[in-house]
């Protein structure tokens, strides 16, 4: 049985565009880790809800499409992110679903370790 498969696009803050291929069912950690992305820090809690390094900024359609609300924890880490924004997430805490093919993700210019 294959994976269910959307597009999601990166946007670096060069302007740089990356598109991949993503599994339905994985976080946008699990894209951002499985396609080498290669963005320093990023994802450094691994998904625990500890760090804010995985936040990413959706646009504004994207982001109320999303299923679930942050919660509170991710709220607070979102605090700590660096350049948050009203379209901000955490990407750990973003599982791909069917609708959201054609996503596109700006990464931020800097990653801020909540933990450090
Ligand atoms: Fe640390 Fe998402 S990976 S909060």
């Amino acid at each position: 049985l294959k994976a269910e498969k959307v597009k999601v696009t990166f946007i670096f803050h060069d302007g740089k565009r990356m598109e991949t291929q993503a599994n339905v069912g994985d976080s946008l950690l699990d894209v951002v880790v499985n396609n080498e992305l290669n963005i320093e820090g990023y994802g450094a809690c691994e998904g625990t809800l500890t760090c804010s390094t995985c936040h990413v900024v959706l646009k504004p359609e994207d982001y109320n499409k999303l299923p679930d609300e942050a919660c509170d924890e991710e709220r607070d880490m979102l605090d700590l992110a660096y350049g948050l924004t009203d379209t901000s997430r955490l990407g750990c805490q973003i599982i791909l679903t069917k609708d959201m093919d054609g996503l596109e993700i700006q990464i931020p210019e800097t990653i801020n370790d909540a933990r450090v």
